[in-house]
C-alpha cells in the first residue's frame, strides 16, 4: 500500500486518539476491540508527519463470498476536509477489489448532537455519508430508530468485483433449512434495540409462537423495536415473521452471494 500501514499493537493508543477527537464513546468501544486477541487484524492507520492521523479497515463476515464490512474510519478532528479520508478509502477499495473482494458494505448514524453550535457541525456523520457516496456507495436500507428513538441507521453498499453490476434480483432456489432461535439480546451500539440470536441447524423453521414468546421476552427487558435477518433464500421464514407483527425492512443485496440478498424485517414494540 502507499499511503496507508498494517495497523500494529503499539498503534493503539495513537488510533485511540483519533477516534477520541470525535466521540469518546466510540473510542472505549474501538480501544476494547482493537486490544483483543487480533483485534487489530485488517486494520490500516494512515501517518501525517510521522503521527498517525487517520484509521480505517474491514472485517469479513463468516459463511459470506468475499464480503466485508467497512470498519473504524476516522480521520483526527485536527486533519478533517484536506482529502485525507478520501485518499484512505480509495486505496482500501483499491485493496480489497485486488484481493478479489466481492460488496463492501458500511453502516453510518444520522445522529444529529443537538449540542453542536450550528446544525452542520451537529450532523456528525454528514461528511461520510457524503464520502461513501462519492466513492460509488449506494444506500441500501435505512432503519429508522435504530442506535436510539429518532437516530437511523443506514446502511450502504459498494460492489468492489468487476463482474456484472448489482445482480440485483435474479432468482435464486430457494432451500429448506431449519431456523431456531437461540437468544434474546439488546444489539450493541443500541439503546433498546434487540435481536433474536438462530442457528440453521434445525428440524425446520421457527413458528409464528416461538416469535412471539420472543417479542414478549424483549417486552419484559422493555425493549422498543426489534430487528432480524436472514439469507433470502431460506424458505418460509417470512410467513411466521410477518404473521406475528414484524414487516420486511429491506434488504442487503448480494450480501451472501449474488443472489442472496440479507433480508431483513422490523417490528416496533
Ligand atoms: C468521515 C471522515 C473519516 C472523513 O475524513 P476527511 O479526511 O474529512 O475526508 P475528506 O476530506 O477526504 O472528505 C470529506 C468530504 O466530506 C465533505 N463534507 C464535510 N463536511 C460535510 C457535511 N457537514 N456535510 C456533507 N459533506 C461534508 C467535504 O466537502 C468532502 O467532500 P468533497 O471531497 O466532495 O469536497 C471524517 O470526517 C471523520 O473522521 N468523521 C467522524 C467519524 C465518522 O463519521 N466515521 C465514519 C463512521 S461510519
Amino acid at each position: 500500500m502507499k499511503y496507508l500501514e498494517e495497523m500494529q499493537e503499539n498503534d493503539i493508543d495513537g488510533v485511540v486518539a483519533v477516534i477520541e477527537s470525535h466521540d469518546e464513546d466510540d473510542a472505549d468501544e474501538a480501544a476494547a476491540g482493537f486490544r483483543s486477541i487480533g483485534g487489530c487484524m485488517d486494520m490500516y492507520v494512515l501517518r501525517h508527519e510521522g503521527k498517525i492521523i487517520g484509521v480505517t479497515g474491514f472485517s469479513t463476515p463468516p459463511g459470506c463470498d468475499q464480503t466485508h464490512w467497512l470498519s473504524w474510519t476516522y480521520v483526527h478532528d485536527d486533519y478533517t476536509n484536506q482529502g485525507f479520508g478520501r485518499k484512505m478509502l480509495i486505496e482500501l477499495i483499491d485493496h480489497l477489489k485486488k484481493q478479489q473482494g466481492r460488496m463492501l458494505f458500511v453502516k453510518v448514524s444520522d445522529y444529529i448532537d443537538e449540542d453542536a453550535d450550528n446544525e452542520e457541525d451537529g450532523a456528525i456523520y454528514a461528511a461520510a455519508l457524503h464520502l461513501y457516496q462519492s466513492l460509488g456507495f449506494k444506500i441500501e436500507l435505512t432503519h429508522p430508530d435504530y442506535y436510539d428513538e429518532g437516530e437511523s441507521q443506514i446502511c450502504l453498499g459498494l460492489r468492489l468485483s468487476d463482474t456484472p453490476a448489482m445482480i440485483a434480483d435474479i432468482d435464486i432456489a430457494k432451500e429448506d433449512v431449519g431456523v431456531q432461535f437461540n437468544s434474546v439480546f439488546e444489539i450493541a451500539e443500541t439503546d433498546g434495540a434487540y435481536t433474536f440470536g438462530w442457528d440453521d441447524e434445525g428440524e425446520q423453521v421457527f413458528s409464528q409462537e416461538d416469535v412471539t414468546i420472543g417479542l414478549d421476552n424483549v417486552r419484559e427487558q422493555k425493549g422498543r423495536i426489534v430487528f432480524i435477518s436472514f439469507p433470502s433464500n431460506y424458505n418460509g421464514i417470512k410467513e411466521p415473521l410477518l404473521a406475528a407483527g414484524f414487516k420486511e425492512s429491506g434488504k442487503l443485496h448480494n450480501y451472501y452471494e449474488d443472489g442472496i440478498h440479507d433480508q431483513h424485517y422490523t417490528y416496533k414494540l
